[in-house]
C-alpha cells in the first residue's frame, strides 16, 4: 500500500471532493454557533441552516467540502489508554444539501478509495442501515461483493449530533487490517468490538429533523452528510495500527520524551502518559485559539479538566514546572499552514496555559499529598465523596481525574456522595445569593404566583412610552393581596400594562410615581418576582388607592435616559473589548444602574493602561459617529445568522430581540437603549479589576457622571494649582521643578551634614595615631552620644581604610563614654576592642564590653576619660 502523510491525505480529500463540484469551505470554530451544543463535535454541525434550507449554497456548486476541527469529550478519561480515542481530531466531509444523494456518495467514496487512497478492494468493508436495502443494492452495482456488506441497528448506523436536528441513517466504510489485529473468531466482522475492522468513512444520508418529542420529521431535502476521522485514516495509510503512530501525533510525543527524556513504548505507564500530553496539548492549543478559556463551567471546564489532566500526567512522569508551551510550538509547526488561527493567537494561547499551568501547580503537589494520605488511611475500597469534593474545591483537581488516579489503584469513588457536596456547595452560593436579593426586595411565598395567576402577566410598554394611563389590578401589602393602600403604606402595585421596566439582564428596575386625583405614590423599585409579572414597590405619599382605579404611571425620565446611555455604553464596551483584547472576551455578568455601569467578562490577565484606554477611545469614538440603534426582532435562527451575539447556555425563546449599533455591535437584548449613540455624551472607564481566575470587570461611567467625573478632577487639579501658585496646564512641571528643587535642598542638608562632621576630627589624623602595625586613632571629642561616637569612628574607617582601628573617648554632657572599634585587619595584627574597653573602663568607674571588633563603656566619672585614653596608649603600645 502505498505511504500517505496526514497533509497530503488532507489535501486529496479536498481537492477530489472540490473537483466534483463541491466547494471548499473552512473549517468552522470549534465554539458552535449554535446553543444546544457546547463544542463543535462534528463537520455538519455549521450546515445545520443548510440542512434545513434556512440557507441556500450559491451556485454552481452541489456541496461543500471541509477539514473540520473536532472535540468530543464523552470519555476523556479513556484517552490515551487505547489508540483510538481523541479529544481532538480533524474530520474530513463532504455535503450536499439535496443536490447529490446516495448514489453518487457512494460511488464517489469507494472511488476515493480505491484509486486515490489506492486501498486494495478486498480488505474494504460496507455496513449499512438494517432497513436500507436500497444502499446495499448500491454498493452491489458498484462491484462490492455481497459478502462485504453487512446490516447494523440504529446504535451503528443511525446518526444524530444531539437529541434534536438532522440526522438520518449512515452507511460506513470499513478498513479489514487482517485477522492477526483482531479477535480471531471466525464470525468477526465489522461492528465487532476488536480492532480487525477499522471505521475510516461515515456517510450519512440526512433525511429527517429529529424532533423534542422523539418523532423524526422529514427535511425538505435529501441531504448528504459524510465525515472521514483524518487520524484513523492516516493510521491505514502510514502502515500502523493506532492514531498516535501516525505522523502528527507522533511528531508530539516526540515533545514529551524530549521532555520526560524517556522512550516511548518503552513501559505502559509512560506511553499513557505521553499519548495524554500528545492529544490533549492540541486539543488545548486549538480551543484556546477558539477563545476558550479556563473557567468551571461548559466549555471552559472541559479546557480546565484536559489541560489539568495533561499537567498530572507530565508530572507523573517526572517533568517539572510548566511545560505545556513546549507543545504548542510543535502543535503550530505541524498544524499551522491548514489553520493560521493557531498562529495568530500564539502569543494569548502560550499566556493563558501558562498562567493556568501556574495557577495549578501551585497546589497540585499539595493535592497529590492530600489524596495520597487519604489513600494510605483508606479502609475498603471506596474513597470518600468528600475527599473527592476537597480534592476539586481546595486544590483544583477535576473530580475525573481523582476518579483515574484512585482507578490506578483500584479504588472507586463516591461519586453520589460528591454530586451532594457539590450540590451543597450550590445551594450555599444560592443561598446567599436569595440573601442579597431578599434585603433589597422582599418575596413572600407564593403571592406573585398567585397574583399572576390571577390577572396574568403585565403589558410592557416602557421601550416606547415613559407614562401611561393603566388599570391597578392587585395590590400586595405584607406578603398578602389586599384591597386599598393607604398613605403611609408601603406596598406593590400590578397594573395591568406599565412603562417601568423591571429588574433584568442586569438593568435596574425603573422609579417614579404613579398618580389620580385620589392618590400620589412614589415608586421606589420595579421586579419581576415571577416571570411577566412586574410589581411596583410604592410608598403612598397622599390619598390612596384601591383594585379597579386607573391612574398615570410616570417613570423617572431623567433616571431612565441615565440607565439607557448606560446600557447602550455597556454593548459597546463589549465590543470594544472584544475588538481590542480578542474574541476570547465573553460577557459573564453586567451591572447597569443610572450612574455607572459594570460590565464582567472573560480575560486571563490585567488590562495595561494602553489597553483600557484604547477600549475607551474606541467606545468614544463609536459614540461621537452618532449611530442610529435598530432595535427589531426576529427570529433566533436569522439573528443567529447574522451573528448576533448571545449569551451560551441563555434560553432564548423563538423570537428574539437584537440591539443594534450600527455594524459595530449587535446583541441579544431586552433592555433600554438609547435610539443613537451620540446621547451617550461620552464614556469614561473608571476601574479594570480582577473577579475571579480569568474573569475581569471594567467599571465605567457615562454623559453626565463622566462630565462630573472629569469636572472633579479639574476642581482637584484647579486646587493643586492653586496650591502650588502656577496655572492649571503647568501644574506638572511645577510638580516636577518643585521635586527637583527637594531633591537639591535634601543633597544640600546631606553635604552640609558632611562638613559639619568634617570639624569633629582634625585634618590630619595622625597627629592623634598610634604608630602600631596598623593606624590606630586614639581621640577624645567631647558632646557625642553613643551614637555620634559610631559614627565618628564610621568617618575614620573611611579616612584610613581597610587596616584601621581606634579608642574614642567623650563626655557627653557628664557622662563619659568610650569607645574600641578596628577593623578585620587590624583585628588579625592583635587588636581587641572587648579587651581594650575592659582594660580602660575602670578610669570612668564604669563598665561594658564587646567583640573585638567593636566594644562600649559608660561610666560614671567623667574627669577619668583623659586617663582612659593614656591606659589604651598604654596597653597598645605594650
Ligand atoms: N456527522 C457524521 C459523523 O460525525 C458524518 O460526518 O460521523
Amino acid at each position: 500500500m502505498k505511504y500517505m502523510t496526514t497533509a497530503e491525505i488532507r489535501e486529496k480529500y479536498l481537492a477530489f471532493f472540490e473537483e466534483k463540484g463541491c466547494k471548499r469551505m473552512p473549517s468552522s470554530s470549534l465554539i458552535p454557533d449554535d446553543p444546544s451544543l457546547l463544542l463543535t463535535s462534528a463537520g455538519m454541525v455549521q450546515f445545520k441552516p443548510y440542512f434545513l434550507q434556512q440557507k441556500q449554497l450559491e451556485e454552481p456548486y452541489i456541496g461543500t467540502t471541509t477539514v473540520q476541527k473536532c472535540v468530543r469529550t464523552n470519555d476523556i478519561d479513556i484517552i490515551g489508554t487505547t489508540g483510538r480515542h481523541l479529544s481532538f481530531f480533524e474530520m474530513l466531509g463532504n455535503f450536499s444539501f439535496g443536490k447529490y444523494f446516495k448514489k453518487e456518495m457512494c460511488a464517489w467514496a469507494l472511488e476515493f478509495s480505491t484509486k486515490v487512497l489506492e486501498l486494495p478492494e478486498d480488505r474494504l468493508y460496507f455496513t449499512v442501515f438494517e432497513d436500507d436495502d436500497e444502499t446495499i443494492e448500491i454498493w452491489k452495482n458498484l462491484g462490492v461483493p455481497e459478502d462485504h456488506i453487512s446490516k447494523l441497528g440504529e446504535e451503528d448506523n443511525f446518526w444524530r449530533a444531539g437529541p434534536t436536528g438532522p440526522c438520518g441513517p449512515c452507511s460506513e466504510l470499513y478498513f479489514d487490517q487482517g485477522p492477526e489485529v483482531g479477535c480471531g473468531s471466525p464470525d468477526c466482522k465489522p461492528g465487532c468490538d476488536c480492532d480487525r475492522f477499522l471505521e475510516y468513512w461515515n456517510c450519512v444520508f440526512t433525511q429527517y429533523d429529529g424532533q423534542e418529542d422523539g418523532t423524526l420529521a422529514p427535511l425538505p431535502k435529501k441531504n448528504i452528510d459524510t465525515g472521514m476521522g483524518l487520524e484513523r485514516i492516516a493510521a491505514i495509510m502510514q502502515g500502523v495500527d493506532n492514531n498516535y503512530d501516525t505522523d502528527v501525533l507522533r511528531g508530539l510525543i516526540a515533545v514529551g520524551e524530549a521532555l520526560s527524556e524517556k522512550t516511548y513504548k518503552e513501559d505502559a505507564r509512560v506511553d499513557l502518559a505521553l499519548r495524554v500530553m500528545a492529544d490533549h496539548s492540541r486539543a488545548i492549543t486549538f480551543m484556546i485559539a477558539d477563545g476558550i478559556l479556563p473557567s468551571n463551567e461548559g466549555r471552559g471546564y472541559v479546557l480546565r479538566r484536559l489541560l489539568r489532566r495533561a499537567v498530572m500526567k507530565g508530572h507523573s512522569i517526572g517533568i517539572e514546572g510548566a511545560f505545556l508551551n513546549n507543545y504548542v510550538d510543535k502543535v503550530i509547526e505541524l498544524m499551522g499552514d491548514v489553520y493560521p488561527e493557531i498562529v495568530d493567537n500564539r502569543a494569548l494561547i502560550e499566556r493563558v496555559i501558562l498562567s493556568e499551568e501556574e495557577r495549578f501547580g501551585a497546589t497540585l503537589r499539595q493535592g497529590q499529598v492530600f489524596l495520597q494520605e487519604a489513600l494510605d488511611e483508606l479502609q475498603g475500597i471506596t474513597l470518600s465523596g468528600k475527599t473527592a469534593f476537597v480534592l476539586h474545591d481546595t486544590y483544583g483537581f477535576p473530580v475525573e481525574v481523582t476518579k483515574e488516579i484512585c482507578a490506578e489503584h483500584n479504588i472507586d469513588v463516591d461519586e453520589e456522595e460528591f454530586e451532594r457536596c457539590m450540590e451543597e456547595q450550590r445551594e450555599r452560593a444560592r443561598a446567599a445569593n436569595v440573601k442579597d436579593a431578599e434585603a433589597a426586595w422582599s418575596t413572600y411565598g407564593g403571592v406573585h404566583a398567585e397574583v399572576l395567576n390571577l390577572v396574568g402577566p403585565t403589558t410592557f410598554v416602557g421601550y416606547d412610552h415613559l407614562n401611561a394611563d393603566a388599570k391597578v389590578v392587585a395590590l400586595i401589602a405584607e406578603g398578602k393581596k389586599v384591597d386599598t393602600l393607604q398613605a403611609g403604606q408601603n406596598g406593590e402595585v400590578v397594573l395591568d400594562q406599565t412603562p417601568f421596566y423591571a429588574e433584568m439582564g442586569g438593568e435596574v428596575g425603573d422609579t417614579g410615581i404613579m398618580v389620580n386625583d385620589a392618590v400620589r405614590m412614589t415608586v421606589d423599585d420595579t421586579q419581576a418576582p415571577e416571570k411577566g409579572l412586574t410589581c411596583h414597590s410604592v410608598t403612598v405619599e397622599e390619598g390612596s388607592v384601591s383594585v379597579g382605579d386607573m391612574l398615570s404611571a410616570q417613570v423617572d425620565e431623567k433616571r431612565r435616559r441615565r440607565i439607557m446611555r448606560n446600557h447602550t455604553c455597556t454593548h459597546i464596551l463589549h465590543a470594544s473589548l472584544r475588538e481590542v483584547l480578542g474574541s476570547h472576551v465573553k460577557q459573564a455578568g453586567s451591572f447597569v444602574g443610572p450612574d455607572r455601569l459594570r460590565f464582567d467578562f472573560t480575560h486571563f490577565e490585567a488590562m495595561t493602561p494602553e489597553q483600557i484606554q484604547a477600549v475607551e477611545d474606541r467606545a468614544n469614538e463609536i459614540i461621537m459617529s452618532a449611530i442610529p440603534t435598530n432595535i427589531y426582532e426576529t427570529s433566533l435562527a436569522q439573528a443567529r445568522e447574522a451573528g448576533v451575539t448571545a449569551l451560551f447556555g441563555e434560553k432564548y425563546g423563538d423570537t428574539v430581540r437584537v440591539v443594534e449599533a450600527g455594524e459595530f455591535s449587535r446583541e441579544l437584548c431586552g433592555g433600554c437603549h438609547v435610539s443613537n449613540t451620540g446621547e451617550i455624551g461620552f464614556v469614561k472607564i473608571v476601574s479594570e479589576s480582577s473577579v475571579g481566575a480569568n474573569l475581569r470587570r471594567i467599571e465605567a461611567i457615562t454623559s453626565y457622571d463622566a462630565l462630573a467625573y472629569v469636572n472633579g478632577l479639574e476642581a482637584q487639579m484647579k486646587q493643586a494649582a492653586s496650591a502650588l501658585k502656577a496655572p492649571v496646564n503647568a501644574v506638572f512641571e511645577k510638580v516636577e521643578a518643585t521635586l527637583s528643587q527637594v531633591k537639591d535642598l535634601q543633597a544640600q542638608i546631606k553635604a552640609t551634614k558632611k562638613t559639619e562632621s568634617a570639624g569633629l576630627l582634625p585634618e590630619d589624623l595622625s597627629s592623634v595615631s598610634l604608630d602600631l602595625a596598623y593606624p590606630c586613632v586614639v581621640y577624645r571629642k567631647d558632646g557625642l552620644d553613643a551614637g555620634g561616637m559610631r559614627n565618628l569612628w564610621d568617618m575614620i574607617h573611611a579616612k584610613l581604610g581597610d587596616t584601621a582601628a581606634c579608642v574614642l573617648a567623650s563626655d557627653n554632657d557628664g557622662t563619659p563614654l568610650l569607645l574600641a572599634a578596628a577593623s578585620d585587619a587590624a583585628v588579625e595584627q592583635g587588636f581587641n576592642a572587648g579587651a581594650v574597653i575592659k582594660e580602660i573602663s575602670r578610669h570612668i568607674k564604669g563598665g561594658g564590653g564587646g567583640k573585638p571588633t567593636m566594644a562600649q563603656a559608660g561610666g560614671k566619672d567623667a574627669s577619668g576619660l583623659d586617663g582612659a585614653l593614656d591606659a589604651a596608649r598604654a596597653f597598645l603600645e605594650a
